[in-house]
């Protein structure tokens, strides 16, 4: 396993590879890497000749008063982690690397950029996507993958590799969950023992709204998730919403597949979830 931690020199090597005939894979991450991670690794590792994990703590999606500085860092563990998964090459650029003072182009997806997370998070996505579009440009990636935990991310990438024509493909991967049914995240090492349990409710709200959803109507199911995820003490809900799978639009009774996304914030812990739905 390499880690490289220059443009210069993962271009270098990511291009012998293109050259060579090999099938890239790129893992992007901000690093605290957990089985979520792992299935996105494993999936490249299956798929893919060469797989490229980039670890970055990207300051251009963190608001002024989010936790940038607090975002967990524990490099050792994560290079460890990669081997264990034989991971070919590590990419930890530093933030100069990447954005340094010259830097003055931004990605932005309109209209997805600001809805959900979006509404709350206003810079996070121009972010996002400003810094993927970079890894893409950087690795030569295949193939990129992407879990559907974070599934507005997801989409906004999508939409903008259709729109900016890069050649990667977009793989999406299915959201790891611990026993309890939370969602792993490394936030999650923020949250206290109590704090844990808690946001184990979240998934088994969703999954209830799930399996109402044949018989209930979509503002009706909204409102009883809502209604139960208020219930948990000392909850603050950003958001609930249930738009079309496909593309975040507007759902309404006839969308067949759509998706139940929640953001709530257990004391200073910021959680999203979702799950998708289908008739
Ligand atoms: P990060 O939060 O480290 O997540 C990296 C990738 O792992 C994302 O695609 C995310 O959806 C996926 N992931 C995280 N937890 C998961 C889980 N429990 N199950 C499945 N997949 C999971 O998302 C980011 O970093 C950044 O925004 C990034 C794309 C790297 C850009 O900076």
């Amino acid at each position: 396993m390499k880690v490289i931690k220059t443009i210069s020199k993962l271009q270098k090597a990511a291009f012998k590879h293109l050259k060579n005939g090999d099938e890239i894979g790129l893992v992007p991450t901000m690093g605290a890497l957990h089985q979520g991670h792992e299935s996105l690794i494993l999936k490249s590792k299956k798929n893919d000749d060469v797989t490229i994990v980039s670890i970055f703590v990207n300051p251009l999606q963190f608001g002024p008063n989010e936790d940038y500085l607090k975002y967990p860092r524990p490099i050792k563990k994560d290079l460890q982690f990669c081997k264990k998964n034989h991971v070919d090459y590590v990419f930890m650029p530093t933030v100069n690397e990447m954005f340094p003072n010259s830097h003055k182009t931004f990605v932005e997806v309109r209209d997805l950029q600001d809805i959900m997370c979006g509404k709350f998070r206003p810079a996070h996505f121009r972010g996002v996507a400003t810094v993927v579009a970079k890894l893409l440009n950087i690795s030569y990636a295949c193939n990129t993958y992407f879990g559907m935990k974070d599934f507005q991310q997801l989409k906004i990438i999508e939409q903008m590799v259709r729109d900016l024509n890069f050649k990667t493909k977009i793989v999406s991967c299915p959201i790891v969950r611990e026993k309890s049914g939370l969602a792993i995240s490394s936030r999650n090492t923020y949250l206290s023992p109590q704090e844990k349990e808690m946001a184990s409710k979240i998934h088994k709200i969703l999954k209830k709204a799930s399996i109402d959803f044949k018989n209930k109507n979509l503002s009706a199911l909204k409102q009883t998730a809502l209604n139960k995820l208020n219930k948990i003490p000392k909850i603050k809900i950003d958001y609930v919403d249930i738009v079309n799978f496909k593309d975040l639009s507007f759902a309404d009774k006839n969308t067949k597949k759509v998706i139940l996304a929640v953001a709530v914030w257990l004391g200073k812990t910021r959680l999203i979830d979702n799950i998708i739905m289908t008739r």
